[in-house]
């Protein structure tokens, strides 16, 4: 199938999959113009008399004479500064004359199959050439010799989008880029609601929805790394989009830096939408000759609600974004020791630990922060990636044989990007740090920043982990960034290349990840950072699973878990049973929901076994059971949110297998109710003409697949007051897996 179609007299590309179409065109001036994005269009078809213009008053023109033709209402494709558009531009270049006039024009465009890969960094990719097809988009700026090539690939699979930018000078004259965004598409209307992932530290990617206004909605960090506030996303949708049906364009930045994602409604009502590196604090000298890429923004249309769209993301990012040994591998169920011990154990209590872990069917132990240097507190000793011989009297390499002699693999936690002033590693480098000259430089959790734009910084910190990864065997580390940049500012850079730091030091990031993986191919990371603070598309590219939040409460986790499952897949979302009381919220949960709510991604504990009585032992033993047989379910399977927990007093959510035979439900209702109604739960994605069974604590039946999405799932609480599971105790927080089998 043929996905780009290229009217040459007319000069419109039409991408096109069959499900969804693209289409932009060339403005008489020699920019790009957008026409359409959503459904799929006739593929041969003529769209140009999309194009609307008049003349209206109050307007600048761009020639003289034509008082219809005005950048400021004809909707654009990559619009820059300063030709007769006064919304944000995606593009501004500054000259060394000062200008920040640029005006690429068409020259050329390339087609071929299959998707490049962008040098060092991460993107989407194929695995044969027929999945995707790529356009090229060649574009020059006469006055400053600057090549700017637009790339798109649509996929043959999934309903997205993929775009990035390149820079060419080819200029006798370094210019500045002052704004390159990955995308940017100016939608013909705004009746849209703007969906974003946002909160703070242990509460993030809550869902928040907003009515677009007249001005600008948007979402971003300046913190380096995309933050636990804001997530790279944006998704807009109808006011009538539900999570199964009406329309909703998602936007995905694939970045771990610093991003803004915004929607400006401007005076007709055009909506522009636009992603990619936030332009505060950015500025890259582009030298002659030299070439800068854009991180690239993922963009997926549904018509088929909210769920559409995230399982489009889905689909594309568990397949084709994450990579390498364990993509499609089972992840391993491990057991960390952070929450049951922090900083304050030796190795005597972690093999005690261990081995419990294994008695009841775990296959990792992962050691957490506290293993190295002199590491007592948080004060003391990042940078030092060395073990803690006091702690333990074998190092890491003792210990991991132990771990691997009870038939465990084992884990180590690195904070690579830190340092705290009390490690040897900051004294022999001081100058590694990210400080500004002549200011005070912030400390977060007591420690500092090392400057990763520089190579020889990270080539420091990668020797270190490669000496200890190549002798000790260690399956799996678990990378975490636990504070913000703030003073960003390296001492290698000249002044005029300060603005490029806060990229760099990302590039830098995916450096140390691609060597490791390079060396270590089997090696599984799983990315962290102070919990959710960067849990992006980016990372995925090199951990294909990353710890969801630090608050591991059970019903917190039913909000975070939803929120992140708009964008990305259940596969990557490390999520673990923690004791009780909760160390963040101080709840007690019943472990079952614990289990239940955990089990929907990368499964884990975060205690310490052998403080649970023999009947907790026994659940975790059933949980750890349930979980081998089904994560492949879990993890490969289509996933449904069925009721949301930022609307109601439940959370309820279903995997459902691909081949349709069998499905999860996982439902949880937050507080306890008193002679509630009978409930009855719609499911989605089942063989209408299948008969299932359904079986969970006290329910056992069987209905055909149209009932179970037509009448629903019958709920076995009835909430009516009698404590029915015989336990006698507090009934908030209950819930209840739904196994459904084809029979
Ligand atoms: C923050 C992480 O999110 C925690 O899980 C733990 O690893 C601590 N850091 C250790 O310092």
């Amino acid at each position: 199938m043929r996905m780009i179609i290229v009217n040459e007299q007319e000069k419109v590309f039409h991408l096109n999959n069959g499900r969804i179409s693209y289409l932009f065109y060339v403005m008489e001036s020699g920019q790009l113009g957008h026409l359409y994005f959503g459904r799929a269009l006739n593929p041969e078809g003529s769209y140009l008399h999309m194009v609307e213009k008049a003349h209206r008053p109050m307007t600048t023109y761009i020639t003289e004479g034509d008082l219809y033709t005005s950048y400021e209402h004809l909707r654009q494709e990559y619009p820059c500064y300063g030709t007769s558009d006064y919304r944000y531009p995606a593009l501004e270049i500054q000259g060394s004359d000062g200008s920040r006039i640029c005006k690429p024009e068409y020259q050329r465009y390339e087609i071929f199959n299959g998707k490049k890969l962008l040098s060092g960094l991460p993107a989407t990719y194929v695995e044969d050439e027929g999945e995707a097809s790529t356009i090229e988009i060649f574009m020059w700026d006469p006055v400053r010799s600057l090549e700017v090539i637009l790339s798109y690939s649509i996929f043959r699979d999934v309903d997205a989008v993929a775009r990035s930018v390149r820079f060419v000078n080819h200029g006798k004259e370094s210019v500045f880029i002052n704004r390159a965004m990955s995308m940017s598409v100016d939608l013909p209307d705004a009746d849209f609601q703007s969906v974003q992932l946002s909160g703070s530290w242990a509460r993030e990617r809550h869902i928040h929805v907003r009515d677009l206004q007249p001005g600008i909605s948007a979402v971003s960090s300046m913190r380096g790394n995309s933050s636990h506030q804001h997530n790279p996303f944006l998704a807009l949708k109808r006011k009538s989009t539900a999570e199964q049906s009406g329309e909703v364009y998602g936007f995905s930045l694939v970045y771990s830096g610093n991003f803004l994602a915004q929607a400006e409604v401007d005076n007709y009502q055009v909506l522009r939408v636009m992603m990619g590196i936030n332009p505060f604090g950015f500025q890259w000298k582009l030298d002659p000759e030299t070439d800068f890429t854009t991180p690239e923004a993922v963009m997926v249309y549904s018509g088929d609600g909210l769920n559409g769209m995230s399982q489009q993301f889905h689909r594309l990012y568990k397949s084709r974004l994450a990579r390498g040994y364990w993509r499609d591998r089972e992840r391993p169920i491990l057991i960390n020791n952070w929450e049951a011990t922090q900083f304050h154990y030796v190795e005597d209590d972690l093999i005690l630990f261990a081995a419990k872990a294994k008695e009841c069917g775990i296959e990792m132990f992962v050691l957490d922060d506290g293993w190295f240097g002199a590491r007592s507190d948080d004060r003391h000793g990042l940078g030092d990636w060395y073990a803690n011989m006091q702690k333990l009297p074998d190092g890491i390499e003792g210990l991991a044989e132990k771990i691997e002699a009870l038939g465990m693999k084992f884990g180590l936690w690195f904070e690579p990007e830190m340092v705290n002033r009390d490690s040897d590693f900051f004294r022999s480098h001081p100058d590694y740090i990210i400080a500004t000259p002549n200011r005070s430089t912030s400390h977060g959790r007591n420690q500092f920043v090392l400057d990763f734009s520089r190579r020889e910084v990270v080539d420091a910190v990668y020797e270190q982990m490669y000496a200890l990864l190549s002798k000790a065997k260690i399956s799996y580390i678990k990378w975490d960034m636990n504070r913000s940049i703030s003073e960003c500012y390296s001492q290698a850079y000249p002044a005029n290349q300060q603005g490029e730091i806060f990229h760099r030091y990302i590039l830098g990031v995916y450096d140390l990840h691609e060597r490791l993986i390079q060396a270590f191919p089997s090696l599984l990371i799983e990315s962290c950072s102070s919990g959710g603070g960067r849990f992006d598309a980016g990372m995925l590219y090199y951990a294909p699973q990353g710890w969801v939040s630090d608050d591991s409460d059970a019903v917190e986790r039913l909000k975070i878990q939803y929120g992140t499952s708009l964008v990305y897949p259940i596969s990557c979302m490390g999520a673990h049973v923690s004791a009780c009381p909760n160390e963040q919220v101080g709840r007690r949960t019943p472990l079952e929901t614990r289990g239940n709510v955990a089990c929907t991604g990368a499964f884990g504990y975060e205690l310490d076994l052998n403080r649970l009585s023999s009947e907790e032992i026994e659940i975790v033993k059933k949980q750890i059971a349930f979980y081998k047989e089904n994560r492949r379910l879990i993890a490969e399977g289509n996933f449904y949110r069925l009721c949301s927990p930022f609307e109601t007093n439940f959370a309820a959510w279903e995997t459902v297998a691909l081949d349709r035979q069998r499905a999860i439900v996982t439902v949880t209702r937050i507080l306890s109710e008193i002679n509630g109604p009978y409930r009855r739960l719609p499911l989605c994605g089942l063989l209408a003409e299948q008969k299932y069974h359904i079986k969970s604590r006290f329910l056992s039946y069987d209905a055909y697949g149209d009932e179970l999405m037509q009448y629903g799932l019958m709920l076995e609480d009835k909430s009516s007051g009698q404590v029915i599971d015989g336990s006698g105790g507090c009934q908030d927080f209950l819930s209840v897996l739904y196994e459904i089998t084809a029979i």
